[in-house]
């Protein structure tokens, strides 16, 4: 691990691989949320579940922290890697002519989805946490969601936010399958039709969410 972390392609690798976690998590997380969509008893259950399982709370969960903040780091890191890379070969610019605007800005919306993730976890999972250990009360799962979206603001922001995460997906799912060494001319254009259609799909369902609980 210390090895990898001194090495460029290794943090690059490091971070390919906390992406796809990510990636998989996101997953996991929005359709448990869809759930939301076609039963509140069903959804309220799920919950409970993912509230309250000693595997979930006590194993996954600071997984998952702990890989979200090493994302971040890491991509501050790299982030800085690349400016000085940059800076001192200028003449090299020409080189970069085929990558998009987005992927070589991935801190900015890396950033927003940042923001949108501080925003976020102050309200649903502090009040979860909350609700846990502090006032022991017992939550409706389903209600707390539900009321959050009543807000326009608060859609509109985290709209916003699930657009750039699409655009900052589109980008990350295939550089992640190909920092961590999955990079084969018969697989890399599938990668990025999954990677395409993965971006897409996935904000689109949050907004889908975040709008059906506004309008409902
Ligand atoms: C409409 C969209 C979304 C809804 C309704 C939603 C809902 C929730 C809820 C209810 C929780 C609290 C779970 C608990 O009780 O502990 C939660 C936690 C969390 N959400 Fe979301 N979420 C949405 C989108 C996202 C997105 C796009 C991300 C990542 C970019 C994200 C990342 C997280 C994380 C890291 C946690 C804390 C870990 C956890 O408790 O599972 N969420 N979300």
């Amino acid at each position: 691990m210390a090895n990898l972390l001194k090495s460029s392609i290794g943090r690059k690798f490091l971070m390919a691989l906390s992406a796809l976690f990510l990636i998989i998590f996101l997953i996991v997380h929005v359709s448990v949320n869809l759930i939301s969509l076609f039963s509140e008893e069903a959804f309220n259950e799920a919950s409970h579940f993912m509230g309250t399982n000693f595997f979930v709370q006590f194993l996954m969960q600071p997984i998952l922290f702990a890989g979200v903040i090493f994302h971040f780091i890491m991509g501050f890191v790299l982030e800085y890697q690349n400016k000085r890379a940059r800076g001192n070969i200028r003449y090299a610019v020409n080189s970069s002519y085929n990558a998009t605007w987005m992927s070589k800005n991935m801190i900015y919306s890396g950033l927003v989805i940042l923001a949108f993730l501080g925003l976020h976890l102050f309200d649903f999972w502090y009040p979860t946490v909350k609700a846990h250990y502090c006032t022991h009360e017992e939550l409706n799962y389903y209600m707390e969601l539900h009321n959050k979206f009543q807000e326009p603001i608060r859609v509109l922001i985290y709209c916003i936010s699930f657009i750039l995460l699409g655009l900052h997906l589109n980008h990350g799912f295939q550089s992640a399958f190909q920092s961590s060494g999955v990079n084969h001319p018969k697989y890399t254009p599938a990668i990025k039709y999954v990677g395409t259609l993965y971006s897409v799909i996935i904000p689109m369902l949050f907004i889908i969410i975040a709008v059906y609980h506004h309008f409902n």
